[in-house]
């Protein structure tokens, strides 16, 4: 009786594996398994044999009943995915490749990545040399190194981060930096003059609000020489203003304080709705850029540079504020550029 099994096991799975149709794999199941089928009716005969073949016969007709009703199976799921596959062959078959394809969505840069692309491209052509500093910084560069005395109110005023374990021996306490102005005395500390350098980078102060994000973009100027002088700024100003926002736009500048530079100034740019006559956008015709001002002397000795021999002029402005400027965007929340709304995003 074994080597009936085996044999019948031998010439079903033959069949199995040349079925190539569904209908016939169920009768080959029916043939085989049903109620009258080969191995069925073999099952039925073991009670008859010897009671001591009885159990290891038994067992070898289970072994090949599962063996048979897994073969089954996977040639069952084969044929099913067959017919799919069919099914896209005639798909493709009834494919008209002179249709238009349909066009993938696709991106493009952010809008304040755009800005900065611009603005840099823009101080490249008169020179500057676009360079990176540590936004995670310390007190020594954003404040002490700029002038700020000890215990100055100013660190509360830029709403500066502080970060609790960090504290250099000499440079005080780590924070985030505040503004891209702590980049000046770094700059200085290369040791290469002159220096026209543009740092722009990610500035971070305890500020969210309509007209605040606590993470924003700022883009500092700095230029040290010879024989530098308001001149030279008021110069870079225009240039920047016209060459930014169009060439009817002029810059002027206020009188004002920062405490790393004397004289300080707070910039303006001639408005762009009403060309510096007032408007509802701007009251009298000015609209406000940012700080600048000549660096003040005891940051040029922070940097360990000769006060006598070299001078130099700052300017440091928001991105998202310049940006806002030029497209005339008034948005109702500037956090709307950071929070990946496709809607607004997709305009720009
Ligand atoms: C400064 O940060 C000075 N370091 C600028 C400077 C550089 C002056 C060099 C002189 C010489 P102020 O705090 O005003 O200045 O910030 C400059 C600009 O950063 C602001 O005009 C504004 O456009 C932008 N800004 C400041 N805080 C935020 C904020 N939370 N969100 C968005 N923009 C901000």
């Amino acid at each position: 009786m074994e080597e009936e099994l085996i044999k019948l096991q031998t010439n079903v799975s033959s069949l199995i594996i040349a079925c190539d149709d569904s209908d016939e794999l169920e009768n080959i199941r029916e043939n085989f398994l049903g109620k009258n089928g080969d191995l069925t009716e073999a099952i039925k005969r073991i009670g008859k044999l010897p009671a001591d073949e009885r159990p290891e016969i038994g067992k070898l007709a289970n072994e090949i009943k599962t063996t048979v009703e897994e073969m089954l199976q996977d040639k069952k799921k084969n044929l099913s995915g067959n017919a799919t596959n069919t099914i896209k062959v005639d798909a493709i078959k009834k494919l008209d490749i002179t249709l238009p394809g349909a066009k993938p969505p696709l991106g493009h840069l952010h809008l304040i990545t755009q800005a900065l692309e611009e603005i840099t491209s823009i101080f490249e052509h008169i020179g500057f040399a676009r360079v990176r500093h540590p936004e995670v910084e310390w007190d020594w560069y954003a404040f002490t190194s700029l002038n700020f005395p000890e215990n100055h109110p100013a660190r509360d005023d830029w709403e500066t981060f502080f970060i609790k374990e960090g504290i250099h021996p000499k440079k005080g306490q780590m924070i985030l930096t505040p503004h891209t102005s702590s980049g000046q005395v770094r700059e200085m500390e290369k040791g290469v003059l002159p220096i026209k350098m543009l740092n722009i980078a990610k500035c971070y102060r305890r500020q969210s609000d309509v007209s605040h994000s606590p993470m924003f973009h700022q883009f500092e100027g700095l230029v040290v020489g010879e024989n530098i002088s308001i001149t030279h700024l008021k110069g870079v100003l225009d240039y920047f203003v016209k060459s930014y926002f169009g060439p009817n736009r002029i810059s002027r500048i206020r009188p004002y304080h920062f405490q790393f530079t004397e004289p300080s100034f707070e910039i303006d740019v001639s408005c762009g709705i009403c060309n510096g006559k007032g408007c509802k956008l701007c009251k009298a015709g000015w609209l406000e850029l940012g700080g600048a001002g000549m660096v003040h002397p005891n940051v040029l000795k922070a940097g360990n540079i000769d006060t006598k021999k070299y001078s130099g002029f700052a300017f440091g402005w928001g991105v998202e504020r310049v940006l806002m400027m030029k497209e005339g965007l008034s948005l109702e929340d500037l956090r709307i550029l950071y929070s990946n709304d496709m809607r607004f995003l997709e305009q720009f």
